[in-house]
């Protein structure tokens, strides 16, 4: 394609460029080869544009920098904001891409909104895919990971690959950072939705207002003029949401809310079951009554936003509530990885901070026979250089939140495992054990487990390997706690 062509088509920049074919285009210099337009941004870590001359000697067509960066040898486009008119131009290079291409914000649930939302198009009979942090998930459901932050050429060429290959629909994770760095955008976005928005990454953004400021980039820019925003609001409100709400009006959004307190999808009642809950749903003047498989107020919320978003792209209405009686797990999301032989059934999730873990123990909660003598059973450690003032918390939430708590080893990385345990430990009260490995600890909560009882097995989620030791003595161990769970419960170890 011609440099000319895709300035023009991008409509970023007057230039009268030259005739150069464009081959593709890198952020990093070491991926440059003859005809490639080169994104030269200055990161927190280092300055790109020292590398535009290297760029430059690789072939470089065209080099997006900011104004005062010094191009010499290839054609300089400058921009304040060279990450978006790279993300730009970008795009009209990776082409074809998804007719439908919706993407979800907010602090928490954006993986799994994304990827139920996957699951009910798929339901519908499209050929759909996600994009988040489990990495992309194709029609068939399989996960090719490598890119839980993808870069904006990552990102793009994903979007057109999936493409080639016949997906029509793709629900993406905008992240905060990702929305902030320019890095998941470009092409047409036809419907977006925020979940929820609490503290976090603050350490990145500096105050909860910027941090809010880089999310509403999605209403803001991101999605097209006019685009539904399915937004979630719950029997709390926060302000945050009215906020998120007014600024979608201002860019005359279409704004569907969902939720206790939604318009679009009204949640009018949920009612708890052993292994589910079922919703009572209204919409379009009609009441429907849909059993969901999964547990937790907050899967609910993201299933709801899911079917919005599925409904405001053109879903029909009868499969979308089909299709959430049927939603599968995402994976290592209070995810039920089997029912033992007791009877109790045993969760994995990866919660891995005093927060997340007291959410997931009090989302299982009201599933928990307690009238039957019913137990709630925690099986949890905390990684190895890593934040370790968050362990005592960890151990002093699980103590007082579930029933039993047994403390065992997570990613142990460089430090010693024991320490780590009795850091855990020395927050937690009488009702915590040790048990040192993980696999001996997971098979000790299924074998001891009573019919009633419920397992939760927290911190790692969908991981597939406990990391041991650090720099040239780390290694990897196969390990999935949802597998390891499966073969405890099947006597294949114990
Ligand atoms: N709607 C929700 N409201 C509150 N908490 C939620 C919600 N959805 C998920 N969570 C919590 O957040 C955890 C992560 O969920 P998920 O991976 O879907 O979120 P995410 O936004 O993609 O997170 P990350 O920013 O880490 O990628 C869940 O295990 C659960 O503890
Ligand atoms: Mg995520």
């Amino acid at each position: 394609m011609k440099l000319s062509a895709i300035i023009k088509r991008a409509g970023v920049s007057e230039l009268d460029a030259s005739d150069a074919t464009v081959t593709g285009f890198a952020i990093d210099h070491r991926k440059v080869a003859p005809g490639t337009v080169f994104g030269a941004f200055r990161g927190a870590k280092f300055n790109a544009e020292d590398f535009i001359p290297a760029a430059i000697e690789a072939g470089a067509v065209a080099i997006v920098a900011r104004t005062e960066a010094a191009v010499e040898g290839a054609l300089h486009i400058a921009s304040d904001e060279p990450r978006k008119t790279f993300a730009q131009l970008a795009a009209q290079f990776f082409t074809p891409v998804p007719q439908t291409i919706v993407a979800v914000t907010g602090t928490n649930g954006k993986t799994s909104t994304a990827e139920m939302t996957r699951q009910i198009w798929r339901m519908c009979g499209e050929r759909a895919a996600s994009i988040g942090t489990l990495g992309v998930t194709t029609p068939d459901g399989s996960v090719s990971t490598g890119l839980t932050t993808p870069d904006i050429v990552t990102f793009l060429s994903n979007m057109s690959g999936l493409a080639r290959e016949g997906v029509s629909h793709v629900a993406y994770e905008a992240s905060s950072h990702g929305l902030s760095q320019f890095r998941n955008e470009g092409l047409s976005v036809t419907a977006g939705a925020f979940t929820n928005f609490s503290r976090d990454h603050l350490d990145y953004h500096g105050t909860m207002d910027e941090y809010f400021a880089a999310k509403m980039r999605l209403f803001g820019e991101v999605v097209d003029e006019g685009a539904p925003a399915v937004i979630y609001r719950g029997g709390d409100d926060s302000d945050w949401t009215c906020r998120a709400i007014e600024h979608a009006s201002a860019r005359q959004l279409q704004v569907l809310t969902v939720g206790e307190q939604g318009e679009f999808l009204r949640l009018a009642a949920r009612e708890v079951t052993q292994l589910g809950q079922t919703l009572t749903v209204e919409h379009d003047g009609q009441t429907r009554i849909v059993k969901l498989p999964l547990i937790g107020a907050y899967q609910a919320a993201n299933a709801l936003v899911s079917a919005g978003l599925a409904l405001a792209t053109g879903a029909d209405t009868a499969m979308v509530f089909d299709a959430i009686g049927r939603l599968q797990p995402v994976r290592g999301r209070l995810e039920r990885a089997v029912i033992a032989a007791s009877g109790a059934p045993v969760y994995v999730d990866y919660a891995h901070t005093p927060d997340a873990l007291e959410a997931a123990i009090i989302a299982l909660r009201p599933h928990v026979d307690e009238a039957n003598g019913g137990k709630l059973v925690v099986v949890f450690g905390a990684g190895g250089d890593r934040d370790t003032g968050k362990r005592a918390p960890m151990g002093e939430v699980a103590s007082r939140t579930a029933d039993r708590v047994i403390v065992t080893d997570d990613n142990p990385r460089g430090e010693n495992a024991a320490e780590i345990r009795a850091q855990v430990l020395s927050g937690a009260g009488e009702n915590a054990s040790e048990i040192g490995g993980r696999q001996d600890a997971i098979a000790a909560a299924i074998a001891q487990a009573g019919p009633n009882d419920i397992i939760l097995i927290a911190g790692k989620g969908h991981e597939e390997g406990q990391i041991i030791g650090s720099g040239e003595t780390m290694r990897v161990l196969p390990f999935n706690d949802v597998q390891v769970a499966r073969e405890c419960a099947a006597g294949v170890v114990s």
